[in-house]
């Protein structure tokens, strides 16, 4: 499967159009607490050189099949182990306190059967009494159609330049799939970028149905950062599952 962040040029622009948030903050309390992490998915590695820079002294890895993503996490600090590969065919035999899959990472997990393999390499990741945690956007929110070319993000580079991102989404398929051209462009309109992604969205039913496959039940669940219960209308579904 095509991964768009292994282009050098998303993985350039992906900090200005993710900055810290309060996701980042939710995320961050969790790889304190946890004496040996692995963010899954770990990208340019914002959330682990972070707990580094907030004096986390333990163990952190970041993995991420995308190299291009590493670099940037490298440029940064060589002080958490950066770590190429896909978490469903690593193997795992412990080691970690907590594992996280951030920044809706877990909805590149496009089938039922790469779910549970990811979520299961998860499991075997974790020390006794280790705890995952991950977030998918609210299928009942219905985010997607949002994602239209009259909702642009801007950001600013490093350098001062500005870029506006837009989105244009197709409708979601049977399987829950919703594929989108992402198309940035600079101050004067001029295209930089243009990728075409796939992200799944899972009812929360079927959510916990591939964790019990996987051997994992729900520990927690919030429907926002702040930690609000989960309804139809919350943006997301944040899940913390602990071995079954
Ligand atoms: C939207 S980015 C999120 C990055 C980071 N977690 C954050 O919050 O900024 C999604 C990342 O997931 C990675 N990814 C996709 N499939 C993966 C897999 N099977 N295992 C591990 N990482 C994966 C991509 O390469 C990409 O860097």
């Amino acid at each position: 499967m095509h991964n768009p962040y292994d282009d050098p040029a998303v993985a350039a622009l992906y900090d200005t159009f993710n900055p810290w948030a309060p996701c980042d903050d939710f995320y961050l309390d969790l790889v304190m607490d946890a004496p040996a992490a692995l963010d899954a998915g770990c990208g340019t590695g914002l959330l682990l050189r972070t707990a580094r820079a907030h004096g986390h002294t333990g163990h952190l890895v970041g993995l991420d099949p995308a190299d291009a993503m590493l670099d940037i996490a490298r440029s940064h600090t060589r002080d958490v182990h950066w770590t190429r590969g896909d978490l469903a065919t690593h193997t795992w035999n412990g080691g970690f306190d907590l594992v996280t899959m951030t920044g809706h990472a877990f909805q590149e997990l496009l089938t039922d059967t790469t779910t549970v393999q990811a979520l299961t390499a998860m499991r075997t990741a974790l020390n006794p009494g280790g705890l995952i945690a991950f977030e998918t956007r609210n299928i009942t929110a219905r985010a997607w159609e949002r994602w239209t070319p009259d909702h642009p993000w801007t950001g600013t580079l490093p350098d001062g330049r500005t870029v506006t991102d837009t989105h244009d989404a197709r409708p979601i398929t049977p399987q829950g799939l919703v594929t989108f051209t992402s198309t940035t462009t600079d101050a004067d309109g001029h295209e930089i970028l243009s990728t075409v992604s796939t992200l799944r969205f899972l009812a929360t039913d079927h959510l916990d149905t591939l964790l019990a496959a996987a051997g994992l039940t729900v520990a927690e669940r919030h429907g926002t950062w702040d930690r609000t219960p989960l309804t139809p209308a919350s943006p997301e579904v944040i899940t913390l599952a602990r071995p079954a």
